[in-house]
């Protein structure tokens, strides 16, 4: 073969399957699918792209920094949450294919106005906002469920208030030293890596599974004296094997990271938030789905994640969840040393 002819089937190499692409293939994989799925999708990873460039360019466009307020839940919000929300929002609103919005930065969920449609979206359009300042790694967690109420009507809060096992797609966007979707519906977990020059999404990670067992624990321990004693033996056992300690403080990049990797991440109940303080709608469901359909594990240390039923919107859980044998490993300290968190 000629140099001539070398140089052209290095530069005709396959670029790879877009996450569009892939999405319409998976499809197929559900007969009765009408594409609206595919849809909804399609629009949150639209919307993912556009918050990438604007995560990018924080600091030069002057979108870093707070709004000087705080959301529902008492948090300072930054103008980059704020943003995400619209931006979310409004993609899933003209996209046609979400009847309401669920989000950690609004009070209430949100009538999309497209009442035939059939799903619902809860989200935390960016988390580990406080990140956002100092270029470290954020994300944006989603999660999808079928409507109850009858379609054609205005959807109901209890439309909104599902167990876990009722999503039909859950997925995280992590915005760190390259842009990866990640997604499931059910059919295991895929990946895919933002590509700039071409403004697409692709697979590079396929049928992601998380190791059995890891080495890595990820945890505030700035809360020690407010953990319940069993968390405390459990990580005096991780420091005795001389497990490793990794806490970036963004819930979906330490969740990734441990995903690949094999780990645990564990937020309990402490004193200031004696229920933990990650949200079980769009932040602790669409982990656990995704962490299951990957082989590991997720509870609130007694419970499934997926089984809780939720009473209210932004309602917190504890959070453990990672490799199997730790989040067993954890549960058992738990029974074990059952003392609650000790009072200030
Ligand atoms: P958000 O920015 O969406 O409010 O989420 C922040 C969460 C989560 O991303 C992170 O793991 C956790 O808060 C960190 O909490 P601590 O600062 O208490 O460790
Ligand atoms: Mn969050
Ligand atoms: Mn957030």
């Amino acid at each position: 073969m000629s140099d001539a002819m070398r140089a052209v089937e290095r530069l005709s190499a396959p670029v790879g399957t877009t996450l569009s692409r892939f999405i319409v293939q998976e499809q197929k994989h559900f007969p009765e699918a009408l594409g609206e799925l595919s849809q909804l999708l399609a629009d949150l990873s639209f919307a993912a792209k556009i918050i990438n460039r604007d995560v990018n360019r924080a600091g030069l466009i002057n979108s870093d920094g707070g709004v000087g307020g705080q959301n529902v839940q008492g948090e300072e919000q930054m103008k980059l949450d704020v943003v995400a929300d619209i931006r979310f929002a409004r993609a899933l609103q003209r996209g046609g294919q979400a009847c309401a919005i669920a989000s950690e930065e609004m009070e209430n969920f949100i009538d999309a106005g497209n009442h035939e449609s059939r799903y619902i979206v809860a989200l935390d359009p960016l988390d580990g906002s406080s990140n956002i300042d100092v270029n470290v790694a954020i994300g944006t967690i989603f999660s999808i469920y079928p409507r109850k109420s009858p379609i054609g009507t205005p959807p109901q809060l209890d439309d909104v208030l599902q167990p876990g096992t009722e999503q039909v797609a859950s997925g995280y966007v992590l915005y760190g030293s390259s842009t990866v979707l990640v997604y499931t519906t059910g059919r295991g977990v895929n990946g895919f890596t933002y590509e700039p020059s071409l403004g697409e999404f692709f697979l590079s990670h396929p049928h992601m599974r998380t190791p059995e067992n890891g080495r890595i624990y990820s945890i505030n321990e700035g809360n020690w004296n407010d953990f319940p004693a069993g968390i405390r033996a459990y990580l005096d056992g991780a420091r005795q094997r001389k497990l490793t300690a990794r806490y970036i403080g963004s819930l979906v990049a330490d969740f990734h990271r441990n995903l690949l990797k094999g780990g645990i991440y564990l937020y309990p109940p402490t004193v200031k938030a004696p229920s933990g303080k990650l949200r079980l709608l769009y932040e602790c469901n669409p982990l656990a789905f995704i962490v299951e359909q990957a082989g590991g594990t997720a509870t609130d240390g007694t419970r499934r994640i997926l089984e809780i039923s939720p009473g209210e919107l932004h309602q917190r859980c504890p959070l453990y969840i990672g490799s199997k044998q730790m989040v067993e490993q954890v549960q058992n300290a738990l029974k074990d040393t059952p003392e609650p968190p000790s009072q200030p």
